[in-house]
């Protein structure tokens, strides 16, 4: 089990460790050789719901990078596959589902399920991270779900799209609809990080990747109240991320539930911190796309983000969004470093 004075979970608390904490979103993955070679044969989401494999695939960053924090090796749709909803996932293109949910009917066919049917199906993650929590000892697992937007961002979809714009539909065209259809995303994202917290998870991200397609009111009306739902009363730090919510950022602290927020790399994280005010903490915000720059530029990207990240009340440092497939993992190795002192 994580200690209290873990670097991540003190930044998360609003103190401020002597360095910022660091991990990153998709350390676990495949930048990875190590990854990529486990993963041979075996389908993405029964990779997520075999636990030892899970969990081997979640700790090979941690080892490899010595990050401050694991993120648990999973995707925001095995909730759905655990309510028993057909989707995969298709290498280079994302989630995809066979039967979208775009009527009042789909909507009702598919929030007839349970909820507590995924707690109940969800023991391979608990499992895994089971496995997981024991071998990183001191240091924080992360466990984390979708919001219920980006989660119905596919699901209404169908698979990836640019804009979401049936998603987005919905809300307008028949707001009962989509808001039976976002509570019940929600529960079914709380049953699931619920069942991270039990096996050992010490802190959450809500991932609410595209929620910056949004307006601001279509975000306060229609989503902000079923991601708070999803977060409400959960025991550990909470972290929530979007990309593309500079407009949108001091919504994203749902009210004071969210202990940090995470931001894109298009918002400096001092103008972050000074809209997030003191009883936030800031999580991000290197660039994905300066991974494959020369160190020297790298580097001082680094050093501007931490100085920045300085303005909040505390900093975790992470990309503004994942690490992309060809990054060298050789880069994000010397990122830890630099951020522990170790690289000067
Ligand atoms: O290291 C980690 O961050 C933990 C694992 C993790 C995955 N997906 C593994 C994964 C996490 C936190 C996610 C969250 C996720 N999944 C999000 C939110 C984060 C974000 O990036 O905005 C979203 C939008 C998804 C949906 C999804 N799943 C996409 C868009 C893709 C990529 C499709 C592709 O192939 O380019 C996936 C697949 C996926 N999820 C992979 C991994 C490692 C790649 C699967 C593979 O190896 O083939």
């Amino acid at each position: 089990m994580a200690t209290p004075d873990a670097p991540l979970l003190r930044a998360l608390r609003g103190d401020r460790p002597d360095r910022p904490p660091v991990w990153f979103m998709r350390q676990a993955g495949r930048s990875l050789p190590e990854y990529r070679e486990l993963r041979v044969g075996t389908r993405m989401l029964d990779a997520c719901l075999t636990p030892d494999l899970a969990a081997e695939i979640t700790l090979q960053p941690v080892r490899r990078h010595d990050v401050d924090a694991g993120i648990f090796f999973s995707d925001i749709v095995v909730p759905l596959r655990l309510a028993g909803i057909a989707v995969e996932i298709e290498p280079g293109r994302g989630p995809v589902f066979a039967d979208p949910v775009r009527s009042a009917d789909d909507v009702a066919r598919i929030t007839a399920i349970d909820p507590a049917e995924v707690a109940a199906a969800a023991e391979p993650v608990r499992q895994a991270v089971g496995i997981v929590t024991a071998e990183l000892g001191d240091k924080p697992l992360i466990g984390f779900a979708g919001a219920p937007f980006t989660l119905a961002a596919y699901l209404v979809e169908g698979g990836p799209s640019k804009e979401h714009l049936r998603a987005r539909g919905m809300m307008h065209a028949d707001p009962d609809a989509w808001h039976r259809l976002a509570g019940w995303l929600s529960g079914v994202s709380r049953a699931f990080l619920d069942a991270q917290i039990d096996g050992g998870a010490s802190a959450v991200q809500l991932f609410d990747s595209w929620a910056g397609s949004l307006s601001r009111s279509d975000y306060l009306e229609f989503v902000a109240p079923h991601s708070a739902a999803a977060l409400e009363g959960i025991t550990v730090p909470r972290i929530h991320f979007g990309v593309g919510t500079g407009g949108i950022l001091d919504d994203m602290r749902l009210g004071g539930l969210a202990d940090a927020v995470g931001v894109d790399w298009r918002t400096p994280l001092d103008t972050a911190a000074a809209v997030l005010g003191p009883d936030t903490t800031v999580q991000g915000n290197i660039d994905p796309a300066l991974l494959g720059a020369p160190w020297p530029v790298l580097a001082a990207h680094v050093d501007d983000v931490i100085a920045r990240g300085r303005a909040a009340r505390a900093h975790v440092l992470n990309l503004g969004h994942g690490v992309p497939p060809d990054a060298d993992p050789g880069v994000l190795t010397r990122i830890v470093e630099r951020a522990h002192g170790l690289d000067s």
